[in-house]
């Protein structure tokens, strides 16, 4: 019930709309249509893209009982429901299963199959993304990223509407510019549509990444390159263009477009000021990039080629007919700011005082007694009580730590074996003397969030947040609920996820 002074308020409101139509600002795609190159493909899993959107945007699947559901904008143009994710993936894990497109189109993104690269999953494709990886507001309201790990990837083979050949089109998206590696190739865009390196030129994708294996831009990246295939152009030829700046705004707005004999690299702070110009001009002189062969498949997180090591976020994205106007282009990226992306908590559930010592102790029944511990670098579980021996109690304490790869989260460092902290390594736990590597860091993050099974905590990697700290055999493991490894059991895992956390022993 409202109140009657918003009742009042909300009167006008529906009235004002009536007669203008005009109050819901125009979407990034109703921009990209006024300028004569419209959207042949636009996904989000945070907000519609049109201002008369209000179909689904995602679906995502649930561990519990392998269902599915659509989660749909608040309102028409709105932002992304997320409420209705949080209750439908209560007390269980979720995965986006389909990224919408919300051109009218039909040109979805679903889970890449295999290609020159067999994706992680026992037939060859790859991972889907975890529904809680990417969490953040949009104008304050609650909406969820798409957290690429290395081995995730989407893809659409047949789409309809994309460039083909050397006809012109543009594309941006929206990712973290703190996620990224320097693998190969956390990209969105043009790709090849029998997934299969086909030569130079058959690609028109925008890369976001610090790979130095083809080109580069000023300082130590990462930077936004266009994949053409067989090479990431950050200029005019696969080497350095010293105009291509690093770029590491939290939200970072990266756009590429190419037509014939003429392409750019643009890029932003997607949170606010505008867009650069980091390359306009001619196609790259080497074989096969004038005129381009594009072949209109669209990928998210993977190369054209389904190469699968990279990792990145990725909030929004269109891809257009035609050659886009720098002006279009700067009216959509003052969109995208005054969609107003932040961040919000990446954990839930019994809080953790970074410097203090805990214990998390096991929850499966008839396991209770145990509690994660380490031999070694082994990270396992084992019976400790007050009476145990002092070396053991410490073996099973645990000195919590800001997130060395995101101060977010958190690591946990070794109470008996100080600069030594749990990280994963092949889907295993260890305990490993920490290196001071982004790699290292980002190994030994992880998110605590409310407990999938009772009172407690289940813990999250944060670079594979569809994994968490699970017992298996007493031998502790990053695992996925129902994945392809033996850990990965989905029988009992939500009580094999969750631990209560006390005051260490030591
Ligand atoms: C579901 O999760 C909540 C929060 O972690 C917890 O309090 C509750 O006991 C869980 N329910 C079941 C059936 O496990």
């Amino acid at each position: 019930m409202f109140p009657q002074g918003n009742f009042g308020r909300g009167c006008v409101l529906a009235l004002g709309l009536a007669v203008t139509g005009s109050l819901v600002a125009a979407g990034p795609c109703d921009l990209y249509s006024s300028g004569g190159t419209p959207c042949i493909a636009a996904h989000s899993t945070t907000r519609a893209l049109y201002s008369a959107y209000a179909a689904q945007l995602y679906q995502v699947r649930r561990g519990s009982d392998s269902t599915t559901t659509n989660i749909t904008p608040l309102s028409a143009g709105g932002v992304a429901n997320a409420a209705a994710q949080d209750t439908f993936c209560a007390n269980t894990t979720c995965l986006i299963t389909i990224i919408y497109d919300q051109s009218g189109r039909g040109n979805h993104l679903t889970q890449a199959p295999p290609g020159g690269f067999q994706g992680p999953e026992s037939n060859g494709y790859d991972n889907l993304a975890s529904a809680i990886g990417a969490p953040v507001t949009l104008n304050g309201q609650k909406a969820y990223g798409v957290f690429v790990s290395p081995g995730t990837g989407y893809r659409n083979n047949a789409a309809s509407g994309t460039a083909t050949g050397d006809a012109a089109e543009g594309m941006y998206a929206v990712l973290d510019g703190t996620h990224y590696n320097g693998g190969c190739c956390f990209d969105y865009g043009n790709a090849e549509t029998n997934s299969l390196d086909t030569g130079n030129g058959h690609m028109e994708a925008i890369y976001y990444g610090d790979s130095t294996s083809w080109g580069s831009g000023a300082g130590s990246g990462p930077w936004i390159m266009a994949d053409l295939e067989n090479g990431l152009f950050s200029g005019l030829s696969s080497g350095n263009n010293a105009g291509d700046p690093s770029i590491t705004y939290r939200f970072v707005n990266a756009v590429i477009k190419g037509g014939p004999n003429l392409w750019a690299i643009r890029g932003s702070n997607a949170a606010s000021g505008s867009l650069s110009t980091y390359y306009s001009g001619v196609r790259p002189s080497a074989s096969g990039y004038n005129p381009m062969s594009k072949e209109g498949a669209i990928i998210l997180g993977i190369g054209g080629d389904n190469s699968v090591s990279a990792q990145g976020t990725f909030y929004e994205g269109v891809m257009t007919s035609g050659y886009p106007s720098d002006a279009t282009e700067n009216s959509v990226q003052a969109n995208i700011v005054a969609a107003k992306y932040a961040t919000t908590s990446l954990t839930s559930g019994p809080a953790l005082t970074v410097g203090s010592s805990i214990s998390l102790r096991v929850t499966t029944a008839g396991y209770t007694t145990r509690y994660l511990a380490h031999t070694g670098t082994a990270v396992n579980t084992q019976v400790v009580s007050s009476s145990s021996t002092t070396a053991l109690k410490q073996q099973a304490s645990w000195t919590v730590r800001t997130g060395l790869g995101n101060s977010a989260c958190f690591s946990f460092e070794s109470v008996d074996t100080p600069g030594s902290y749990i990280r994963h390594y092949d889907f295993a736990l260890l305990l490993n003397a920490g290196d001071g590597t982004k790699q290292f860091n980002e190994d030994a993050t992880f998110c605590p969030q409310a407990a999938l099974a009772g009172a407690g905590n289940s813990i999250r990697s944060w670079s594979y947040p569809t994994r968490y700290f699970r017992h298996y055999n007493n031998v502790l493991y990053a695992a996925s609920n129902g994945g392809v490894h033996t850990f990965d059991l989905a029988t009992s895992f939500n009580d094999d996820v969750t631990w209560v956390i006390s005051a260490g022993f030591a």
